[in-house]
């Protein structure tokens, strides 16, 4: 039997590990993995992966800057899911022409691969909440430990303004607009989540991205955490396998909603500032954490919910992990792999 050829780009990092794992549940996929292993901690998540040994797992050393082995590898696939990308606004804003480069121009070449050698493929996008900005115009009260939203009380949704702010909120934005335009204009098989912040296992976080796993790894090593701002900002966490779950859902219903964009998130069930968090912890590792604060970092948003109606209506897709099972989940696995982990983010 023909199995059905899935090609995850940034398929080491974080999402793309989980996701391949997730694909290849199915004895009738066949997974390829295209990364050059660029974030620090994807060799482990490549070794990890092939230490499954799945049969029907294919690693492809590549960049999706070379348009020519993008192409190559995109001929015959029925699934694609675009998640490779310099991830951390702080690099963007040292280095703003490299991230164009592997965000907006490395999106534009994955495109333009699909369509030229697998037109009928149905193409999932990871974009960002940052195509949203800073959102100052929300109505905010401070509380004692968060900002807390005082319209929108089920959060942004998706007829939110586009303001690009700070090279990676502009790079992943162009992306975004070029996925869903390929599907108007080529009629590409296209789905673009913009997604708030996930987390869980195979993270290997550091100050730049992924700041849940950042905050129960420095926890879990007795270090001092560094909050930018005043920590009282509020995220909404989607733990990955709910993230994983809507894909599939999109790919299901691909006739429906071709040439969507949903946001999603955690939702306003599952939202917790920095100091939250750390309070969080602090009771259930019963140790001290300490930290102190500096300057906001650019584009930092007060507060990001996601309003996850429309997916709700569309995919009946609703969280199923509550933010405390999915950070007790996370501690699981940073506490197993700590030696490593410590290891990789020093080098
Ligand atoms: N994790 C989150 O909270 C979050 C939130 C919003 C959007 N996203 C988006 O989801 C996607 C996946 O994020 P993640 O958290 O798994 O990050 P990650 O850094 O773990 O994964 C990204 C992967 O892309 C690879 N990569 C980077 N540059 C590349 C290039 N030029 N060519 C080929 N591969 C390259 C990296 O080596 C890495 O394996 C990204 O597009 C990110 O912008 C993530």
């Amino acid at each position: 039997m023909n199995k059905k050829r899935i090609l995850i780009t940034g398929g080491a990092g974080f999402i793309g590990v989980n996701l391949a794992s997730k694909l290849l549940e199915n004895k009738n996929n066949f997974v390829v993995v295209y990364d050059n292993l660029s974030r620090k901690g994807t060799e482990n998540n490549l070794r990890w992966l092939l230490s499954k040994k799945y049969k029907d797992l294919k690693f492809i050393k590549g960049d999706v800057r070379d348009y020519k082995k993008l192409k190559e590898t995109a001929r015959g696939c029925r699934e694609v899911y675009h998640l490779a990308a310099q991830v951390a606004v702080t690099k963007s804003v040292d280095d703003p022409i490299e991230d164009f480069k592997i965000n907006a121009e490395g999106t534009l070449y994955t495109l333009e691969a699909v369509r030229k050698a697998s037109p009928d493929a149905i193409f999932i996008f990871a974009s960002t909440n940052k195509v949203y900005g800073e959102l100052l115009h929300l109505k905010l009260k401070e509380g004692k430990t968060r900002y807390i939203l005082t319209d929108k009380k089920n959060g942004i949704n998706e007829a939110e303004n586009l303001d690009f702010h700070s090279p990676y909120g502009n790079s992943k934005g162009v992306a975004d607009q070029y996925v869903r335009d390929y599907h108007r204009i080529y009629g590409l098989k296209t789905v673009v989540f913009r997604q708030s912040c996930i987390y869980g296992e195979h993270q290997y976080g550091n100050e730049d991205q992924g700041w849940v796993a950042h905050f129960v790894i420095k926890s879990l090593l007795g270090n001092k955490i560094n909050i930018y701002g005043d920590g009282k900002q509020v995220r909404d966490l989607l733990e990955v396998s709910d993230l994983i779950g809507a894909y599939l859902l999109a790919v299901r219903n691909i006739e429906k909603i071709r040439g969507e964009i949903y946001n999603i998130g955690g939702g306003p069930e599952n939202t917790f500032s920095l100091l939250e968090l750390i309070e969080f912890l602090k009771k259930i590792l019963n140790i001290d954490i300490k930290y102190d604060f500096s300057d906001w970092r650019p584009g930092d948003q007060r507060i990001f919910i996601s309003d996850n109606t429309r997916l709700k209506k569309e995919l009946n897709w609703i969280p199923k992990v509550s933010k405390e099972q999915g950070v007790r989940k996370l501690i699981d696995w940073i506490g197993d792999n700590i030696d490593i982990i410590k290891k990789t983010n020093s080098k």
